[in-house]
């Protein structure tokens, strides 16, 4: 042979070599997978397989599973005894390929023909997935071939031709149910002789299939882009892309400890979350239950069961939410459980008004009762009522939006919070991932969901404060259980560390936090929603009961059923630019700022301290000792609320002052005079003319003229103008010196008080 002959040759040689898998051409793609139960792990891989076109084969349905506990130790010979069967039947074609996988913790990200694409440059006739551990045996890891460099066999994922396989899964005759399939396919593959006979080889690089155990931190879901998207969803596709492999894999499988990593994957997987279009699965979802066509009597019964572990700021307010909930009271069994009995006025005026119009409702405090003896009896009282659903609401909840119930309902999800943050800050009732160990972990998305820049409904680890149960789950029988079936019964008892329970360490993993890891070891998803805005977190720790009307001091804690309580509905309007603010004297201002509840606190906030100073010039509550005006008053920092009074200037009055003063901004306001006043006949009954200390002052009504007392008023000498028919919770605000020389005039009867600020003295 000459070198031209040789080359060719060779050449020839080689070719064929490398040719020796591609001789078979693909004719079909069949997903075959294996699970006994229809659990939600099952349903969200189906739904993969649909939104891809792929076909399924599936094997085990509704068999009891023998395979053992795949989570703790080795088994899954079941799976090789129902994928021999199967291959019996399709071993002679040689143009199937086979894409064996797990389902309950797989999403499939991509079609068949990406799949056989990919399949495709293997040169392979079986590719196993690949993961950083070897497992279950690690003496084996010795026995790879060098070049799959420290990258094992994992049999959660294979694809091959039907014939191919089959001549393996042949020599697993004699396997038993709990053997286990990844330590066979192993020895399989690592011994040369079968894995160059057959043609398997191991996809290193996660062309195909991503493992995520020990991976998930060399992840990241990318989206596509594009103008057909918004017209289109199903273009719209979240990729799973490797980025030391600078892969993007299909097949994409939670392996061991990275089932709650795979949910959060799969909230954007198989096209289920696209940011140009939002979320796409919490739409498709036909299954619905549409509450609209019930007649109201059919209404599903929901047993609604209010927590109440501490004192809460704004209770009213909370109930006043529950009570405005757009549902047929009369399908609503309210179950109430305190462990305090602060709030028992409110609840015994609640059961007063609503009784007629709920189905039931029970108030049981128990002040000795631990928090999981409270959740574990509406558990026990959902069932004896014969509920529905149990919708679980702490008191700290404040479900502002009165479709929250309906919405949960037709959401139709075993288990479903209403999204719900603590205002301005990262603190929400929901959990995006979680440590190994079990506790609170962000995960990459969890910013972007609080912050509503990513709305729909999560798949996520833990939930609380506001949920909805489908009654079926708390029946044993009903639990769908992950792959090993051992259902666990719903109970927020956390019996590893309730041993003792009089010195129980209930912090370390609270009875929310067990519910939750029971839920998830049962393999039920749970779900935070954030399609809408359904309200927000009370801040629980700031409210001091000590305090005679304590809500009051939650100015800045608890801002959102403060403004709701305190502010006067109209107080906005003053900054629409077509509102004329009303000019009573000229330069003096006059508008609508507190509620008649705000004046009613505050005056018995002070009339509770009680320590109205003389109304003489020496006054030691000054820095100078001296008050060239003394007036009958207490100061606010006497009563704790120097710094709450400031912020109220600064929020409330300073962007009104800013409308009517043009040009005078001083942000934040300073004030050091913040005073109520109490005008009486016999005390202090008028104040001589004066000015005050102060670039411009606010004077609020806290009672009314006519009906609390008679007289009293303000009059502006130099403007010869008074301002008498007072307005309860309104302020006026004017220049403090120089044009404004005023006084108070007599109060005849009665009391009056008025709450008055020297700002920027
Ligand atoms: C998988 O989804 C399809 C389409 O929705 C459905 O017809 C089929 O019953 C599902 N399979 C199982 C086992 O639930
Ligand atoms: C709700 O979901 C369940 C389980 O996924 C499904 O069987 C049912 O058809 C759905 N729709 C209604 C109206 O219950
Ligand atoms: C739950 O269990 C009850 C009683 O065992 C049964 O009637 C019902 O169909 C079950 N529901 C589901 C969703 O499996
Ligand atoms: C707020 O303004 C509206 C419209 O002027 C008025 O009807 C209503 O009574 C005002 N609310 C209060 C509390 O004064
Ligand atoms: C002040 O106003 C009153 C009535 O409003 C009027 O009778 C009186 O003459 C005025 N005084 C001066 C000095 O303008």
């Amino acid at each position: 042979m000459n070198k031209i002959q040789t080359f060719i040759t060779l050449f020839v040689i080689f070719v064929s070599l490398l040719g020796f898998c591609s001789t078979k051409n693909v004719k079909d793609l069949i997903v075959v997978s294996v699970a006994t139960r229809s659990t939600d792990g099952f349903e969200r891989f189906n739904r993969s397989i649909q939104v891809y076109g792929l076909k399924l084969e599936l094997l085990g349905l509704n068999q009891p599973w023998k395979g053992g506990d795949v989570v703790r130790r080795p088994g899954g010979g079941q799976k090789i005894r129902l994928l021999r069967q199967y291959l019996e039947s399709v071993q002679d074609r040689d143009d199937h390929l086979i894409l064996f996988t797990d389902s309950y913790d797989v999403i499939i990200n991509g079609n068949g023909d990406e799949i056989i694409k990919k399949f495709n440059t293997f040169k392979a006739n079986v590719v196993f997935s690949s993961e950083k551990y070897c497992w279950p045996d690690i003496s084996l890891a010795t026995l790879y071939p060098k070049t799959d460099d420290k990258r094992y066999l994992n049999s959660g994922g294979f694809i091959g031709f039907a014939s191919d396989l089959y001549r393996i899964i042949q020599l697993a005759k004699d396997i038993n149910d709990d053997d286990d399939d990844q330590l066979f396919y192993t020895k399989i593959y690592l011994d040369k002789k079968y894995r160059e006979k057959i043609g398997i080889k191991l996809d290193r690089n996660s062309q195909l299939f991503q493992n995520l155990n020990g991976e998930i931190s060399d992840v990241e879901i990318r989206f596509n882009q594009g103008s057909n998207i918004v017209d289109n969803p199903k273009n719209a596709d979240a990729f799973l892309f490797n980025k030391i492999t600078q892969t993007y894999p299909i097949i994409v499988h939670g392996n061991g400890a990275s089932k709650i990593p795979l949910n959060s994957l799969g909230n954007y997987l198989a096209k289920s979350w696209h940011p140009a279009i939002g979320c796409i699965s919490c739409d498709e979802n036909e299954q619905r239950i549409n509450l609209d066509h019930i007649d109201h009597d059919d209404y599903p019964h929901v047993l609604m069961a209010i927590t109440i572990l501490k004192p809460t700021p704004f209770f009213p307010e909370f109930l006043e939410y529950l009570t405005s909930l757009d549902y047929y009271k009369h399908r609503i069994t309210l179950f109430i459980q305190s462990t305090n009995d602060y709030h028992n006025e409110q609840i015994d005026k609640l059961m007063e008004n609503f009784r007629n119009y709920y189905h039931d409702i029970r108030y049981v405090e128990n002040k000795q009762a631990k928090e999981w003896q409270l959740r574990n009896n509406y558990l026990d009282e959902c069932t004896r009522v014969n509920c529905d659903y149990l919708f679980v609401v702490d008191s700290d909840a404040r479900l502002t939006n009165s479709r929250t119930l309906r919405d949960l309902i037709e959401a139709n999800r075993s288990i479903i919070a209403s999204m719900l943050v603590r205002p301005k800050e990262y603190w929400s009732n929901f959990w995006g991932t979680i440590t190994n160990d079990g506790y609170y972990s962000r995960s990459h998305d969890y910013v972007q969901i609080i912050k509503n820049e990513r709305r729909g409904i999560w798949n996520v680890p833990f939930i609380s404060t506001a949920y909805l149960i489908k009654s079926s789950l708390l029946n044993l029988e009903n639990l769908s259980a992950n792959e090993n079936n051992n259902h666990r019964p719903l109970s927020y008892r956390n019996h590893q560390q309730h041993k003792n329970d009089d010195n129980d360490d209930e912090k370390s993993f609270d009875a929310d936090m067990y519910f939750c890891q029971v839920l998830r070891d049962n393999g039920i998803f749970m779900y935070v929603t954030n399609l809408k805005d359904y309200g927000h977190l009370a801040q629980m720790d700031t409210m001091d009961v000590s305090l005679k009307h304590p809500e009051f001091y939650e100015i800045y804690t608890n801002e959102y059923e403060w403004r709701k309580r305190y502010i006067h509905e109209n107080y906005s309007t003053n900054l629409l630019d077509e509102t004329i603010i009303e000019q009573p004297c000229p330069d003096v201002y006059w508008f609508p700022i507190v509620t008649p509840t705000f004046c009613r606190h505050l005056i018995e906030i002070m009339e509770n301290h009680g320590q109205w100073s003389a109304g003489k010039n020496q006054d030691p509550r000054l820095a100078g000792g001296y008050e060239n005006v003394p007036t009958v008053d207490i100061h606010m920092n006497q009563v704790g609320l120097e710094q709450h009074w400031l912020y109220f200037l600064r929020e409330y009055i300073r962007p009104v002052q800013e409308k009517i003063f043009i040009g005078y901004y001083h942000d934040p306001p300073k004030a050091i005079m913040n005073f109520v006043v109490r005008y009486h006949p016999n005390e202090q009954a008028f104040l001589r003319p004066h000015h005050d200390s102060s670039t411009y002052t606010v004077n609020i009504a806290l009672n009314r003229p006519r009906i609390d007392y008679e007289g009293g008023g303000c009059r502006f000498v130099r403007q010869n103008c008074s301002v008498t028919n007072l307005r309860l919770g309104w302020s006026l605000l004017h220049p403090g010196r120089l044009t404004h020389y005023h006084e108070g005039l007599t109060v005849t009867k009665g009391v009056r008080y008025i709450m008055v600020s020297f700002v920027d003295p």
